[in-house]
């Protein structure tokens, strides 16, 4: 049977080492294993342009980009904080949709600090979410103390990270399906 939840993973930072691209895949396997098809969107497989870059709007992977947008019904974003905002990488991801392709559809956030926790780009991605009619659940992560956030088997240290982790995602995955209604 298809599945009935569909997720899109979407990491506001390059590279297979960044702690926002293991967070989003943590996120994604819990997700799975609710019963949930996964796509996690690789930048460096598929980099995207700069919105309004020459060439950009017959960009091939800004289709595929678009086209995976409009197939899921739901997404999992991670922004690192960048100067008290989400980073530029995750703007211009979130530049690439339209309500046409997401609207209606549930959103999940996180975020993640070098420093101490806080909701700045969490509330910033909400604001954009917003903008593109997407709906954001009220759950959402933000992983402080990044370096030292993660053990060497790639899980989270703090159990009660992964109980929020493990949360939200539930929260995600009821979300998605409520809206399919
Ligand atoms: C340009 C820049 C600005 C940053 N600004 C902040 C900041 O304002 N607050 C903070 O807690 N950490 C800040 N950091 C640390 C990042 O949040 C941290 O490196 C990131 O969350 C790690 O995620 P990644 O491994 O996915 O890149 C900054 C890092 C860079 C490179």
């Amino acid at each position: 049977m298809a599945a009935k939840v569909k997720v899109m993973g979407i990491s506001g930072s390059y590279g297979n080492d960044s702690n926002n691209t293991k967070l989003v895949k943590l996120g994604l396997e819990i997700l799975s294993n609710l019963g949930a098809e996964t796509h996690f969107w690789d930048l460096n497989e598929k980099p995207l342009p700069l919105v309004g870059e020459e060439g950009c709007w017959e960009n091939e992977n800004v289709k595929d980009f678009q086209n995976l947008a409009t197939e899921v019904n739901a997404y999992l974003l991670s922004s690192p904080e960048y100067h008290g905002c989400m980073s530029g990488v995750m703007k211009n991801q979130l530049d690439w949709i339209y309500s046409k392709h997401v609207s209606g559809k549930a959103f999940g956030l996180m975020s993640t600090l070098g420093g101490q926790s806080n909701s700045n780009t969490l509330n910033q991605m909400r604001i954009a979410v917003r903008w593109i009619h997407g709906w954001a659940i009220p759950e959402q992560i933000a992983v402080p103390n990044i370096k030292t956030a993660f053990n060497e088997d790639g899980m989270l240290q703090d159990e009660k990270l992964i109980e929020r982790l493990e949360n939200t995602m539930q929260s995600l995955f009821d979300t998605a399906l409520m809206l399919e209604k």
